[in-house]
């Protein structure tokens, strides 16, 4: 290969080259392999004109001509790496690394001008430069969040932030967390060295740096540099350094989540040795993370499922966008509060409903509190508070909800509340308004039929906190409309929130599933499992909350309540309903030891005064706990699979009941709505991922059916799949 056809060389008669990043084939630049064979023959380029005239180059500058900078490594690429083709992987990443460093230490200035977000391998292209320069422009986002997918920055990301900024700041603010910063806050944290207002401006600081430097080198190729805090061989920092992994425990729970590790160590070892070594070690460490099954797992979800789902892979076609421009949100609880404040910050109008103008108000109070906390931590501005808040208006009177294109519903949970609240404003909003409620179990189709317009009535699951909470579960009831499916979707987004869209059941998919969660964790216990050891094999598989405070947060009393109204659907449809063996626990809970959760000041857990909550009840061991049951019977493996497998087959079961229609709707739905771990990718990438594929999965399925009860036998459509080869979003 002898040409270059993704960088472009652009010489000035001034003697600046510069090396324009522009993909022919895609929208943005990525490491592919047209990118390795192209940054050799520019390289090759470089070296040669100034060995034949070192004055003829005076500067290098690096630009993209699309709107991001650089995207960063190919995903499409990387999810198909297999531990055998790793090897290709290492030589073609160390060829890039090998590159950047003789364009580095060619001994001229090498300026990044960033004209657009620089993320992962854009911002270590960056980094081989001696100056960096962002462009302030809207999405420009800067860092290496290559930890989100389970990987590491292995274009020489780790090598050079460490020494950019010492060990403890690149780990802390760069690489373990994967901040992606604004060109600002870049700057604020030693980044970057400039952010310019215009395209024109950054140009301009890029020439004038290398006016300014003509024999400009990095830190860390001039004499006695050493890495800023120092390195383990210093008794200082080395004293420091076991706190490092309990750290990273502390931001894993110990889940299997491999990338920061390996973080840790490429930055702590490759510290320790020669530029040249480190980038080695750090290469290795990137190609056991991009062979393993985590990445893949999320790369799956956080990238492809994530972009589909919110790009509208499901949203009813040819159905024109109207952003909806005043909401009326009845009911100013909890959700209906939250739900407030999330429209107004998007910059919707609220009329915020409630029984009386003091409930109403205190509803108004939340999103008061949540923007004072907001202007003190220097996240927003008064000004933008101040306009926030003007756009939500308190009230009990239905006649203002006159001029409202969207309704929201989220009242007591009680169907006769909630046609009675439709009822009294359905001829006071517009005549076409959207309808949604956001019940969290009363199936759609029978709340619909308290409207007038059926077809405009909609489900639209918020989670609580409502601001914090990035999903909405969308539900189409058998008469929604698309029209009101395609606005439901379009409002979820315009709140800047990512949409999931399902067909009507009993529970939804989020509500459902989460429950076999619960179940399992509750019927451990009941089982004589130490109630301590189920906690921690749930903190362990990677949930984000422990099952039996979780049980103790939504009230014992909950699963009764639906268990008794889902035993009534079934007996009515002719149908025997199963017990779970969580349901006697439940019930001692509450009628023997008057333990109904949190809000009951007693559950599984000790509640303070104050509703914080203390240690687990020691009557769990005392009425439930058999001493060996955990070691002997049930072991750790078996109790956290017992709770992902228990998602993921109900989760086939409502693919097979037409309830999910998308498998990225079921991953995202998982892991961002209920819990489910992300290293699993979601909670049918996780059968997708498990050793041995979906046929390792049937035959541990029916393993622990034979152990644990009938409720982890395989669906039918498992066992099809897997017989054929296949896996969940295959085409
Ligand atoms: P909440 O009890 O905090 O709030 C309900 C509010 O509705 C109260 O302020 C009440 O005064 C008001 N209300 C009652 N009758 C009204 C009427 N006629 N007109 C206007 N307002 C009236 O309840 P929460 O937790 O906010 O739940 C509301 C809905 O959201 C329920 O359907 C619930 O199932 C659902 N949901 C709850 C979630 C949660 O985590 N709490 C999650 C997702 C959905």
């Amino acid at each position: 290969m002898t040409e270059s056809t993704t960088i472009r060389w652009e010489q000035d008669e001034t003697g600046i080259v510069t090396l324009v990043l522009d993909d022919p084939d895609q929208s943005a630049n990525t490491m592919n392999q047209a990118f390795r064979d192209s940054l050799t023959v520019i390289t090759d380029r470089l070296e040669a004109a100034v060995q034949a005239d070192p004055d003829s180059i005076r500067g290098i500058v690096f630009t993209s001509a699309k709107k991001t900078f650089f995207a960063g490594g190919d995903l499409r690429d990387l999810i198909r790496v297999t531990p055998e083709t790793a090897q290709q992987l290492l030589d073609g990443g160390l060829a890039i690394k090998r590159d950047l460093r003789r364009i580095e230490t060619l001994g001229k200035p090498v300026v990044a001008a960033m004209n657009g977000a620089a993320l992962g391998g854009g911002y270590e292209i960056a980094l081989a430069c001696h100056h960096r320069v962002a462009l302030d422009a809207p999405g420009s986002k800067i860092g290496c969040p290559e930890v989100t997918l389970g990987l590491l920055p292995g274009g020489g990301g780790v090598v050079r932030t460490v020494r950019l900024l010492g060990i403890a700041d690149a780990l802390l603010k760069v690489l373990l967390q994967g901040t992606q910063y604004s060109p600002q806050r870049a700057l604020e944290n030693g980044l970057v060295h400039e952010v310019a207002a215009t395209h024109e401006e950054m140009l301009a600081k890029a020439r004038a740096f290398i006016d300014a430097n003509p024999e400009s080198r990095q830190p860390w190729d001039k004499p006695g540099y050493r890495i800023p805090g120092g390195t383990p061989s210093n008794p200082k920092f080395a004293a420091n350094l076991p706190a490092f992994p309990a750290n990273l425990r502390k931001q894993t729970n110990g889940a299997p989540y491999p990338a920061p590790r390996n973080i840790l160590a490429a930055a702590v070892e490759g510290s320790q040795v020669d530029f040249e070594t480190a980038q080695v070690i750090e290469a290795r460490y990137f190609v056991e993370l991009a062979a393993g099954q985590t990445s893949k797992n999320m790369i799956q979800a956080f990238f492809f499922d994530l972009q589909a789902v919110n790009s509208g892979a499901n949203r009813p076609k040819g159905i024109e966008p109207r952003p909806v421009r005043r909401v009326a949100v009845l009911g100013a609880g909890m959700m209906g509060a939250g739900i407030a404040y999330s429209c107004a910050r998007a910059g919707i109008d609220v009329v915020l409903k409630d029984v009386s103008a003091e409930s109403a108000a205190k509803g108004k109070s939340y999103s008061e509190k949540l923007c004072a906390k907001a202007v003190s931590r220097g996240r927003t501005t008064q000004e933008k508070a101040d306009a926030l808040l003007a756009r939500i208006t308190p009230t009990a009177d239905p006649q203002d909800v006159a001029g409202c294109d969207a309704v929201i519903e989220a009242v007591f949970e009680d169907s006769a509340l909630k046609h009675k609240v439709f009822q009294e404003i359905q001829h006071i909003v517009e005549p076409d308004a959207l309808l949604c409620s956001n019940t969290s179990t009363l199936p759609i189709t029978a709340l619909a039929e308290g409207v007038e317009r059926q077809v405009d009535f909609v489900g639209l699951h918020f989670f609580s906190p409502v601001d914090k909470m990035p999903l909405v579960e969308i539900i189409k009831g058998e008469r929604t409309g698309d029209e009101a499916l395609a606005r439901a979707f379009d409002l979820v987004r315009q709140i800047r929130k990512t949409p999931i869209v399902v067909n009507d059941s009993r529970g939804f998919f989020t509500s459902r599933v989460i429950g076999h969660f619960i179940n399992e964790g509750v019927a451990m216990v009941g089982e004589g499992i130490e109630p301590a050891s189920v906690e921690q094999a749930a903190a362990q598989a990677g949930y984000p909350a422990k099952v039996l405070s979780l049980m103790d947060e939504l009230t014992l009393t909950l699963p009764r309540k639906i268990r008794a109204e889902s035993k009534r659907a079934v007996e009515e449809a002719g149908g025997t309903w199963t017990e779970h063996p969580a349901d006697a626990v439940i019930d001692r809970m509450v009628d023997e030891f008057g333990r109904p959760g949190r809000s009951g000041g007693a559950g599984f857990y000790e509640y303070g005064d104050d509703g914080r909550r203390a240690g687990l009840w020691p009557g769990l061991r005392e009425h439930f706990t058999r001493a060996g049951a955990a070691e002997a019977e049930i072991p750790f493996r078996d109790m956290q699979e017992r709770m992902l497998f228990s998602e993921a087959l109900d989760t086939v079961r409502l693919l097979e009941e037409g309830v999910l229609t998308s498998v990225a709707d079921a991953n995202i739905g998982s892991i961002f709505g209920i819990g489910f771990p992300g290293w699993t990718g979601g909670v049918l990438q996780y059968i997708n991922g498990y050793e041995g594929g979906l046929p390792g999965f049937v035959a541990r399925a029916r393993e622990l059916s034979e152990r644990y009860g009938e409720r982890f036998t395989p669906p039918a459509l498992l066992v099809e799949k897997a017989e054929k080869g296949e896996r969940f979003g295959d085409a």
